[in-house]
Order: C-alpha cells, then sequence, then structure tokens
C-alpha cells in the first residue's frame, strides 16, 4: 500500500519589526481606517536589512525539524515556494539545504505565488505517496516588502515578510495529506505582476525608471476571482477526500483579505470561528500565509490528531488551489533534535567544502600547468 504523507512538523519566523498602518499613513495617502475595513490588516512584518527569504526559511524549516525530531541529513526532498527569491538562481530551496545541512536532499524553488504552499505541498506529499522519499521539507517564504512600491497605496498597504515550513513524513496509517486540487488560468496573469527582470523585459534603465520591477496589481479583478475560487477549490478538494463540509473541523485560507475570507466562509456554509485568521498582524506573507497561521493554530491548541483541514488558496498565475489533510502529530519516539547545533554544523561544511573546491580547482590548475610545460 502507498503511504501517506503524515504532517510531523511545523515552524515558523517572521520578522522583529512591526510596520503598523499608522506609520504607512505617514508614508502613503491612505489611513488606518480604510486600511482595516477593506482588508482586515493592522500591522505587517518588514524583513531588516540582513535578513532574505532564504534566512527566513532556514530559520522556519529549523523549527520545524525540531518539532519533527527530524535530524536535517534524513531529509530528502526540499520544496521552496516563493515569489520573492534570493536570486533568479540559484533557487533558494539549495541555499536552504546548504544552511541546514540538508546533505542527502534534493532541493528546487516552485512558482505558484500565493497558492505556492498548496502546491507544494501537493508536490512533496505526491513523493512520498509514490515512495520515492520518505521525509521532505516543504517551505513557504517571502520578502515581498523587497518588491513593492512604498509609494504605491494600491499594493504597499498589503504585503508582509515572513515563512512557515512543514516537514511531511511516510506514514502507513490513512492520515496527512488526504486530497488536493490545483488549478490555474494564466488569461488572468496581467492582474498581479512583477514585469520586468524576466526574459520578456530584462532589466535596464527604462524599466527601473518606469516601476516595472515592482508588484503591479488590479486588486478589483483579483478580489472577484478569489471569492468565487475559494469556495469551489474547498468544496472539490473535500469531496476528492471523500469527506463533506461537516467533517472539517478548521479551514486554513490564504491570508489575504478578511472580507474575501468571510465571503467564502458565508458561501460554504462554514463558521468564521473555525476559519484561522492572523492577517490583522502579518498582513498578506503570500505563500508564507497558510503554514504561519497553521504554526500559531497550533501553538494555540486548535490543531488537534485526527482533525480534518483544508489549506486553501489564490493568487498571481493565476492560481488556485485547496489541500485536505488530517492533522497528525510528531511521530512518536522521536529523538530530540538541535537546531541550532545544525546550522553551525552546516556553516562549517559549507565553508570545508567551499575551500576543498578552491582547492581542488588550484590543484587541476598546476597540474594542467605542468603537463603543458613537459
Ligand atoms: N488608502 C486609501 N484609499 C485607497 C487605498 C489606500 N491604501 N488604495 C486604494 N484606495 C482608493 C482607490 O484609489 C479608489 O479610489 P477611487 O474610487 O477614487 O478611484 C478607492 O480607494 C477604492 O479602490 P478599490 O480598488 O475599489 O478598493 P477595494 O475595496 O477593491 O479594496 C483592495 C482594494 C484592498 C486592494 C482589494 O481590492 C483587495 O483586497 N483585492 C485583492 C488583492 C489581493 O488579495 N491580492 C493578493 C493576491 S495573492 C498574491 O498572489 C500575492
Amino acid at each position: 500500500m502507498s503511504p501517506y504523507a503524515h504532517i510531523t512538523g511545523w515552524g515558523m519566523a517572521v520578522p522583529e519589526r512591526v510596520l503598523t498602518n499608522h506609520e504607512l499613513a505617514t508614508m502613503v495617502d491612505t489611513s488606518d481606517e480604510w486600511i482595516r475595513t477593506r482588508t482586515g490588516i493592522c500591522e505587517r512584518r518588514i524583513a531588516s536589512e540582513d535578513q532574505t527569504t532564504a534566512s527566513l526559511a532556514t530559520e522556519a524549516a529549523l523549527r520545524a525539524l525540531a518539532v519533527a525530531g527530524l535530524n536535517p541529513a534524513d531529509v530528502e526532498l526540499i520544496i521552496v515556494s516563493t515569489s520573492s527569491p534570493e536570486h533568479t538562481f540559484p533557487a533558494t530551496a539549495c541555499i536552504v539545504q546548504d544552511r541546514i545541512g540538508a546533505t542527502k536532499a534534493g532541493a528546487f524553488d516552485l512558482l505558484a505565488a500565493c497558492t505556492g504552499f498548496i502546491y507544494a505541498l501537493n508536490m512533496a506529499a505526491q513523493s512520498i505517496r509514490s515512495g520515492s522519499v520518505k521525509n521532505a521539507l516543504v517551505i513557504g517564504a517571502e520578502t515581498l516588502s523587497r518588491l513593492v512600491n512604498w509609494q504605491d497605496r494600491n499594493t504597499c498597504i498589503l504585503f508582509g515578510d515572513g515563512a512557515g515550513a512543514f516537514v511531511l513524513q511516510a506514514g502507513e496509517e490513512r492520515s496527512g495529506v488526504l486530497s488536493s486540487v490545483l488549478r490555474s488560468d494564466g488569461s488572468g496573469s496581467d492582474l498581479l505582476t512583477l514585469p520586468a527582470g524576466g526574459s520578456a523585459l530584462p532589466a535596464s534603465l527604462e524599466t527601473v525608471r518606469d516601476g516595472l520591477h515592482y508588484i503591479h496589481m488590479n486588486g478589483r479583478e483579483v478580489f472577484r476571482f478569489a471569492t468565487r475560487v475559494m469556495t469551489q477549490a474547498t468544496l472539490e478538494a473535500v469531496a476528492r477526500a471523500n469527506l463533506s463540509m461537516d467533517d472539517i473541523q478548521l479551514i486554513i485560507p490564504h491570508q489575504a483579505n478578511q472580507r474575501i475570507i468571510e465571503m467564502a466562509a458565508r458561501s460554504l456554509n462554514f463558521p468564521m470561528e473555525r476559519c484561522v485568521m492572523n492577517l490583522h498582524r502579518y498582513g498578506n506573507t503570500s505563500t508564507a500565509s497558510i503554514p504561519i497561521a497553521t504554526c500559531e493554530a497550533a501553538q494555540q491548541g486548535r490543531l488537534h490528531p485526527g482533525d480534518k483541514v483544508v489549506f486553501v488558496g489564490f493568487g498571481s498565475g493565476l492560481t488556485w488551489g485547496a489541500v485536505v489533510a488530517e492533522w497528525s502529530a510528531p511521530f512518536s519516539a522521536q529523538r530530540r533534535e538541535y537546531p541550532t547545533r545544525y546550522r553551525l554544523y552546516a556553516r562549517v561544511r559549507s565553508a570545508l567544502l567551499r575551500l576543498l573546491r578552491r582547492l581542488d580547482t588550484l590543484i587541476d590548475a598546476l597540474v594542467w600547468d605542468r603537463r603543458q610545460r613537459d
């Protein structure tokens, strides 16, 4: 029988710096009242200069591994979902792999904007279901504050920085990820986009001058799309898991806008008290919002082994999707793990590997030189 992908670890990391609506109102023509009533957001976290998508992702990953009691060397797959990667390449996931010392892991980034964590969760779960890996790390991480135009009130009020991670592990019992629905509609790709910096519009003086390296959004259209697809995706994923909405204890939605979530809950006839909400404190952290909300729900004791949960999101692409999962617990009898130590080992290991690579290049050059002279 195919193994199931149990969620056995979870962790989050957010920057310490809080940016309130009141502070934003001193930067652009807006008000705390406007932002709160239109979005539900009161404040968001902003990465400091030395924090990046990879550093937040690493922190969240180590915390998730500690909850799971899993050594980084046992991780076989790392997926980082992000729209604000460390670089265009290499993948942010490879940087995380190096920093946590996951010596046996394949690592890649996945881009499905705010729906990314749903996509990544599905991909990792399928890898476990197929038997190709036993332990996987799924991370959603963003520093969208670096991509926002701080003079554009349409977008700068919405986004925040942060990261969240799940550990998935193979288990025989039917639990963990039970079903998923992934959808896209590229005809809406212009509704939420960062136009320049790719092959269509490589970076140039003009692209910088015209502000094309910032997020551009048609908020009204995204809103209309979101309210439609949240309900659809939830119902479809629940049906695919052979469940009904009555079986669902919690919905953990992408934290984009309180009104979108309220409308979806109303049309699902699902009580808002059972929708996890924290966007008032973090804003829209894009692909990180679902794992961050999950971590907080777990910390608050709102998730119990056996609970059926829907993770549902939407975003640029356009993309949308949902995953139904049965909440698992960390596997019992696992060792106590030491994330801080792993970070240190990984740093030493990485420095040694870099040194060895340099020595190797030097020796090769010397040998080549000698051969030429002979
Ligand atoms: N402060 C004050 N006024 C503002 C602000 C602001 N921050 N932003 C816009 N306005 C003004 C507009 O200029 C407009 O004025 P006008 O009528 O004179 O032209 C008015 O407020 C109404 O603007 P709308 O865009 O219609 O406002 P709306 O009620 O739709 O709220 C919002 C805007 C909050 C952006 C909403 O449309 C929304 O949340 N959309 C979804 C966005 C979203 O979720 N994006 C993330 C997707 S996930 C991802 O992939 C990253």
